[in-house]
């Protein structure tokens, strides 16, 4: 058991959830971040005993006050998991600044914003773990998502950075790229459209978030230590970088 406390944003639905849950099995006090609903924050809570927080990640000042938050409830953080993110799809041509700015902001200047929270207590304490959730489509690109394939690449680029300045500081930061998980995200691609991206993935079938939670609770761990700036894909052979 590791005692660690780990915040994991958008850590109440989906491959969230997952990792929140993961984490706690794994002996971590956590804390799930979630924008809006209520409804399943709560559910997840009651069913989990996990601690749930609301704010939203594309804003600084929220960040930094929920983040305090947290660490007056459960002490320093000492692993941040950026998993919140969003798609708002559709052609370039077609796509408006608004799309383009809300999918930065929540999957990209969300990661600047909480890394930046927790950065200086970690280098303090010469202990910590950030794992920011990347996309298989921002390796590859994907039609209709130049907004969230340039968030998704630019967290690639954002953890090498990072990884590179904190290294001496016993701070990892690295990255995962799942592919297609079966999520409400996912569950909202239009099923003719699911099909073909299922046919396109070797293994023949979607990812379960499980299997990404259990590559964060590998990475999180303190005998991770040596692994830093790297981009685990996790993807069914789907895309092989
Ligand atoms: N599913 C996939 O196939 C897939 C593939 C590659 C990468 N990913 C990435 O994996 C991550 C999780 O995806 P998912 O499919 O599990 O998503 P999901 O089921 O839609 O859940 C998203 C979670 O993020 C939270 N969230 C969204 N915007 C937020 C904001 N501005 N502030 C705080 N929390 C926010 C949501 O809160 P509410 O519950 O309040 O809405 C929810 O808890 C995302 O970064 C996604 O891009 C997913």
């Amino acid at each position: 058991m590791t005692g660690h406390v780990a915040i994991v944003t958008g850590g109440t639905r989906g491959i969230g959830a997952s990792i929140s849950q993961a984490l706690m099995k794994a002996g971590y006090r956590v804390a799930a971040t979630y924008q809006a609903d209520d409804i399943a924050a709560e559910t997840f809570r009651r069913s989990t005993n996990v601690a749930v927080f609301r704010w939203d990640v594309s804003h600084h000042d929220d960040c930094i006050k929920g983040i305090q938050t947290v660490q007056q409830q459960l002490g320093n953080i000492d692993v941040l998991i950026n998993n919140a993110g969003i798609t708002s799809d559709s052609m370039f041509h077609k796509s408006t600044a608004q799309d383009w700015t809300k999918v930065l902001n929540t999957n990209l200047v969300s990661c600047f914003n909480m890394a930046h929270a927790v950065i200086g207590g970690m280098r303090e304490r010469n202990y910590g773990r950030i794992i920011n959730i990347s996309s298989i489509n921002g390796q590859k690109g994907q039609l209709g998502q130049t907004n969230y394939a340039a968030a998704k690449a630019g967290i690639i680029g954002f953890t090498k950075a990072l990884a590179l300045e904190n290294a001496r500081k016993n701070i990892t930061v690295n990255a995962i790229a799942p592919g297609y998980i079966a999520t409400d995200m996912v569950k909202a691609v239009p099923q003719e459209a699911l099909d073909k991206i299922v046919a396109q993935i070797p293994v023949g079938r979607l990812g379960e978030p499980e299997e990404i939670a259990r590559a964060v609770v590998f990475l999180a761990a303190e005998e991770a230590g040596f692994i830093t700036g790297s981009t685990l894909s996790i993807n069914g052979g789907q895309y092989m970088v």
